[in-house]
C-alpha cells in the first residue's frame, strides 16, 4: 500500500485518445451504473441492479468487456460486477451493452440495449479499493481472466493472483462459489496452481485435460484470448471452487 493507503497499479489507466461516442458514454452513461465508494459503507451487492437478481458475480480486469457483456445477456438474472482500471476498456463495454458506437446518432438520453436485462455495474477502478466494501459470501462466481502476466521475475509481485488477493476472493465468494481464471500464459499458470495449491480456500474442480484446456460451457472469448490463439498460445481456464 502506498502512504495515502491506495494500492500502487502498475497497468495502464488510459490509451489512445477517446473519440466523442465513447466520450460522452463515459460521461453521461457510466453514472447511471457505476459503483461509487461511499465513506464506510458497505454494499449490498444484490441491490445495485435495476432489477432482482438471484446471483451476483464479479469479473476483475475485464478489459474490453466482451465477456462480461455476454455473460449478462446469456444469464438476465444474474448481476454483474465488472472492475477495470483502464478507461478505454471501460468505454467498450458501454459501447457493447448500448449498441452506441463512433458515428452513431446519439439519442438524448442513453439506454441499455432493448434486448439487455439491468444487470451490470461497473467499478471503474482498482479492485483491491473496492474489496473491503464488499461483505463476506456475497458472490457466486469471480472472474480473473487473461491477467497480466508480469512474466519477469522481478515484476512477480505484481501479478494480480497473489495471497493478499486470494484471501479477499475467498471471503467474499459463497461456500460452493468459483474462481474462474483463464491464462494463456505458461509461467502464470504454474504460478496459479501454485498459488492457489497453497490456500486451504480453494480447491481445483479439474478432474482430467478436457476441464480445463477447453473453453467452459458459457464462455464469451475476450480480446486477450483471441489475440494469445492468433499468437499460437493455447488457453486454459482454471475453475477452483470455494471450499
Ligand atoms: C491483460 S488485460 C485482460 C483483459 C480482459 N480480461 C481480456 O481477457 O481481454 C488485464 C486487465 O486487467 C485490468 N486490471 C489489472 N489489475 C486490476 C485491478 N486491480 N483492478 C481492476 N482491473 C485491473 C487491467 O487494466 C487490464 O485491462
Amino acid at each position: 500500500m502506498l502512504s495515502d493507503d491506495k494500492p500502487k497499479f502498475y497497468g495502464r489507466r488510459q490509451g489512445r485518445r477517446i473519440r466523442k461516442a465513447k466520450s460522452t458514454l463515459l460521461e453521461a452513461f457510466l453514472p447511471q451504473i457505476k459503483i461509487e465508494l461511499a465513506d464506510e459503507k458497505i454494499l449490498s451487492p444484490a441491490a445495485l441492479f435495476g432489477i432482482p437478481v438471484q446471483s451476483v458475480c464479479l469479473e476483475i480486469g475485464f478489459g474490453n468487456g466482451e465477456h462480461l457483456a455476454g455473460q449478462a445477456l446469456k444469464h438476465p438474472q444474474t448481476g454483474y460486477i465488472g472492475a477495470e482500471v483502464f478507461k478505454n476498456g471501460v468505454a467498450n463495454l458501454l459501447s457493447l451493452i448500448t449498441g452506441i458506437k463512433e458515428g452513431s446518432a446519439l439519442p438524448s438520453k442513453i439506454k441499455l440495449l432493448p434486448e439487455r436485462a439491468d444487470n451490470i455495474r461497473v467499478f471503474d477502478d482498482d479492485i483491491r479499493l473496492l474489496f473491503p466494501k464488499l461483505p463476506d459470501a456475497c458472490l457466486d462466481k469471480v472472474f480473473v481472466l487473461f491477467p497480466d502476466p508480469w512474466p519477469k521475475k522481478r515484476h512477480a509481485g505484481r501479478r494480480f493472483i497473489n495471497p493478499e488477493n486470494l484471501r479477499e476472493i475467498a471471503r467474499i465468494l459463497k461456500k460452493g462459489g468459483i474462481l474462474r481464471v483463464a491464462t494463456d500464459h505458461k509461467i502464470y499458470k504454474g504460478w496459479t496452481l501454485r498459488r492457489l495449491a497453497e490456500t486451504p480456500d480453494f480447491r481445483w474442480t479439474a478432474t482430467c485435460g478436457n476441464d480445463w484446456k477447453h473453453e467452459p460451457a458459457d464462455w464469451v472469448q475476450t480480446k486477450y484470448q483471441r489475440k494469445a490463439l492468433r499468437e499460437g498460445r493455447r488457453p486454459v481456464f482454471l475453475d477452483f471452487e470455494r471450499i
